[in-house]
């Protein structure tokens, strides 16, 4: 993948096109940059997950907001369609009202209708949205509501609306999942000891953070080794250990089958089998199952496959202060023989800062390390984990 924000971003969309037409140069109003600031707020209530947090506000023409929607998740209205539903219900006439969203109105016929047309149907004039659609079948909603007479304004709030979407962004960008890799180790960096033991290696708030974590992303992935030893059940699991709402996709990576008892199996049979030992072939099958944000738990031979790939986005390691001095380690050969070589990340302080204190461990928050600028008289090769360099952007999904 591209950086975790910035390249892919350039490559996939353009984040604020005010120069594409005259008529969109208009300047911004203090009740569309009021509206932009709430319909962030709204959007940030939505679900993380597969599809992107999108906010939208109704701007009547004396600058009131009307009404705020916004997009609860897959299969459920968009957000300009829940803004316009509940300016509806509440008996307003939309006829020249604004709409700002924070994500280029979809022009699409998917499960929820497209979100230009029922803008255009209720009679609003103008849009003002913060940056374009970069997903294919859902772009062009700008060209319909202006071929409609609508006018369409962008660029408003851009770095924000960025923000609140980046793995989002680059997932669609890239054609495949953002990666964010989990480590729960010891000290010594071993994450089992020799007779196969591991639960728990982490303190009880560790994992509390892991199962928070696992709410959000599309799809955790383990090894076939980790099912057979561990026999994980791999769902987001609260306090009392009961399943949330909201579970990842529980994906096993590996030729042997799963066991047919095998926990991973679930009530919900929610499980894909990735019969590949080829990472960049695993995330193929889990980009074009809808899976957008994925985390890798391990073990060491996975770890160290989608790192000697270069296909880790984020890392996030939970370090407890225990010393076992043998078992599996964390990761096992990168390929790497010299210092030279060595992947370079660096801390990365978003989401809760690059180091937390979770009970008695460490939960450090990792990033590809930006590529330095080129120096013409280095003979060394790259060293970055990544094809291009890290997002230093913070929050996002
Ligand atoms: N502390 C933690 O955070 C944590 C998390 C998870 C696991 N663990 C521990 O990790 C240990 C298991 O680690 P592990 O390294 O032995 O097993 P693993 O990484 O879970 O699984 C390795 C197996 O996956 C398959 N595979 C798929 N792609 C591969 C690739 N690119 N390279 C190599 N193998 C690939 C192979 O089986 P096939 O023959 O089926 O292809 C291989 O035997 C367990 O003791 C478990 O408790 C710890």
């Amino acid at each position: 993948m591209s950086a975790p924000n910035s390249a892919g971003l350039s490559a996939g969309f353009n984040a604020a096109p005010l120069d594409a037409a005259p008529f969109d140069a208009a300047p911004f109003s203090p009740a569309e940059n009021a509206a932009m600031q709430a319909a962030l707020a709204a959007a940030a209530q939505g679900p993380r997950g597969a599809n992107p947090l999108v906010g939208a506000v109704v701007v009547g023409t004396d600058g009131t907001l009307l009404a705020t929607g916004y997009h609860r998740g897959a299969g459920t209205a968009h957000a300009e369609a829940d803004a316009i539903a509940q300016a509806k219900a509440a008996g307003l006439d939309l006829r020249g009202a604004t709409i700002v969203v924070t994500l280029e109105p979809c022009n699409h016929c998917g499960r929820t209708g497209p979100c230009a047309q029922a803008i255009i149907e209720a009679g609003i004039t103008d849009v003002v949205y913060a940056v374009d659609d970069p997903h294919d079948p859902a772009a062009g909603g700008a060209l319909t509501l202006r071929a409609a007479g609508v006018r369409v304004r962008s660029g408003l709030a851009a770095d924000a609306a960025l923000d609140l979407n980046r793995r989002w962004f680059d997932a669609v960008a890239t054609k495949r999942p953002f990666v964010t890799l989990h480590i729960a180790q010891t000290l010594d960096s071993r994450i089992a000891a020799s007779d196969g033991t591991s639960q728990w290696i982490s303190s009880p708030e560790s994992l509390a953070d892991n199962h928070a974590l696992r709410g959000r992303i599309d799809a955790i992935l383990v090894g076939t080794q980790t099912v057979l030893i561990d026999n994980p059940r791999l769902t987001a699991r609260n306090a009392d250990g009961e399943a949330d709402g909201k579970q990842p996709l529980r994906a096993v990576m590996g030729y042997r089958g799963i066991p047919d008892d095998a926990a991973v199996h679930g009530a919900d049979g929610n499980v894909l089998h990735l019969a590949t030992r080829d990472p960049r072939e695993a995330l193929d099958q889990l980009f074009a199952s809808g899976v957008r944000h994925l985390m890798v738990e391990g073990g060491s031979r996975i770890l160290s496959a989608f790192l000697a790939g270069g296909l880790v986005d984020e890392l996030i390691v939970y370090l407890a202060p225990t010393l076992l001095g043998s078992g599996t380690a964390a990761l096992e050969g990168l390929g790497i023989t010299t210092l030279a070589d060595a992947q370079q990340w660096e801390w990365d302080p978003a989401s809760g800062g690059a180091v937390q204190v979770l009970g008695r461990d460490l939960r450090l928050h990792l990033r590809p390390a930006t590529p330095a600028t080129p120096d013409a008289t280095s003979t060394s090769s790259d060293t970055t984990p990544h094809r291009t360099g890290a997002d230093t952007a913070a929050g996002g999904n």
